[in-house]
């Protein structure tokens, strides 16, 4: 870090607070200030390259550097560089982006709805779900099931919906009739000798059984994303979906996919719903939608989630509901060249290719004896740090290993996350096999400098 006194480091600390960061430690460490980006790779302002494996957010599918999305945001400003959406009024990118959505997704839907981020989406979700309710006469199902380390936001519902302690801890959260049920997690949550299978039944019979105990006219609805991200990036068992889906339509109650990192490719197949047969109601769409080069998000519904809103809209008089950014002219544009992009440089190929290799690549590394377990589908995958391959146990504090390879790994010219001890691995969907050659090669050297410091003679020697 530059301690000059007026350096970029020294005022970020004087006047920025950062998302998602320890306040108090910022102020002794710094932040990392990135300059640019280019393909793959962003920049730091000292000149050191990275490559950014997380693609930003789990988000920049088309790479830093991409001119035709400067194009079309450009074109779109000098043209009508803001509109809305309120009372009728709409306009062309608008429009040609709900046509382009609606006819893209996987399974029926009827309408496209449009948002400025992922929290915002997910809360629009939930008060449309709610609104339904009213509308078919259903007061009373207003419950939301969501899962344990399911990642949906930070607005005070989607970090309701969210299951991880710290959207929760001194927020007063989650709000009311949220309810969270098991995370799909076989390698830790598994009982010894159970199957993906038998796994995935314990924990249909488990959601049966909560909205039995909650009574079935009160549930409204069950989100997830197809993959955990936040939460670790956890893969569904087999037979997840398919068994979760069925106790839903049993009861009668609407799945909300939660797209937000899945959708546009991220699994080798288009939307995360296909990758694993899922049948949403209500999609969930944002960061890959535009490649996150301008903030835009969408839900998409069918009819079964439209006509009753529709109805009470006409009873009431309007859907009292939308935000001043929401489906922004320049955003839209964005939106639709990078789909165009996606589609014309068959990125989802990419994954789907590229992804095997990453996928291989990190396998490779199963017998390092920090790894627990490699996870992933596609260019999505995580690997779970552990100090005792056996017990699965974590070194010291949880999250102590993931931040010490992960700081490894910065220095070695890869930016990448750790959520807790798991270190995620999601780059743009435009990476070769030669960069990930790059990405998990500085995996290993990091691994291996890690190393001396959790067994230096069979015991750990971090104190946390
Ligand atoms: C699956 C999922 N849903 C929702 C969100 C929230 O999106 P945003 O940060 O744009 O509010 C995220 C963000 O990472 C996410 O991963």
């Amino acid at each position: 870090m530059d301690p000059r006194p007026n350096s970029p480091e020294a005022r970020d600390i004087s006047y920025h607070m950062h998302g998602y960061t320890n306040a108090r430690k910022h102020q002794e460490t710094g932040p990392l200030v990135i300059e640019k980006g280019d393909g793959v790779y962003v920049e730091d302002i000292a000149g050191n390259r990275y490559i950014e494996a997380m693609a930003g957010l789990w988000s920049v599918a088309v790479g830093f550097s991409e001119k035709r999305l400067v194009e079309a945001a450009t074109r779109q400003m000098s043209k009508l560089p803001f509109y809305h959406d309120f009372g009728s009024k709409a306009h062309s990118p608008l429009i040609d982006l709900a046509e382009k959505l609606v006819q893209m997704a996987p399974v029926p839907m009827s309408k496209a709805y449009f948002t400025n981020s992922g929290s915002e989406a997910n809360d629009t979700a939930i008060k449309m779900i709610w609104y339904r309710s009213n509308a078919l006469g259903q007061p009373a199902r207003k419950k939301i099931i969501s899962r344990k380390r399911g990642y949906h936001g930070v607005t005070i519902a989607s970090a309701s919906l969210t299951g991880l302690p710290n959207n929760h801890l001194s927020f007063d959260l989650p709000i009311a009739n949220i309810l969270h049920t098991s995370t799909p997690h076989h390698w830790r949550d598994a009982e010894p000798g159970e199957s993906e299978e038998q796994f995935s039944a314990r924990l249909a019979d488990e959601l049966e059984k909560l909205i039995l105990a909650e009574g079935p006219e009160t549930i409204a609805a069950f989100i997830g994303e197809p993959i955990m991200g936040a939460g670790g990036v956890v893969v569904p068992p087999a037979g997840y979906w398919q068994k979760i889906q069925a106790v839903l339509s049993k009861h009668g109650i609407l799945l909300v996919a939660d797209e937000v990192i899945c959708g546009f490719g991220r699994t080798g197949e288009m939307f995360g719903s296909q990758a694993f047969g899922i049948k949403p109601d209500i999609m969930v769409l944002s960061k890959q939608i535009s490649s996150s080069y301008l903030p835009i998000s969408a839900l998409l519904i069918n009819d079964k989630v439209f006509e009753p809103i529709a109805d009470e809209s006409d009873r009431i008089g309007t859907f009292g509901h939308g935000f001043t950014g929401g489906g922004h002219p320049v955003a839209a544009a964005v939106a639709l060249e990078n789909i165009k992009l996606i589609e014309e440089r068959d990125l989802v190929g990419n994954a789907r290719k590229v992804g095997a290799h990453l996928q291989a690549r990190l396998r490779e590394l199963a017998s390092h004896p920090l790894v627990g377990e490699v996870r992933g589908v596609g260019l999505i995958a995580a690997v779970e740090l552990v100090a005792d391959k056996a017990t699965k146990a974590p070194l010291g504090k949880p999250a102590a290993l993931g931040t010490l390879v992960n700081g490894f790994l910065q220095q070695n010219g890869v930016i990448s996350r750790n959520m807790g001890d798991a270190i995620a691995f999601c780059p743009p969907l435009i990476i070769t096999e030669a960069q990930i050659d790059a990405l998990v090669d500085a995996f290993q050297q990091s691994l291996d400098a890690a190393l001396p410091q959790v067994h230096p003679a069979g015991h750990s020697r971090i104190d946390t």
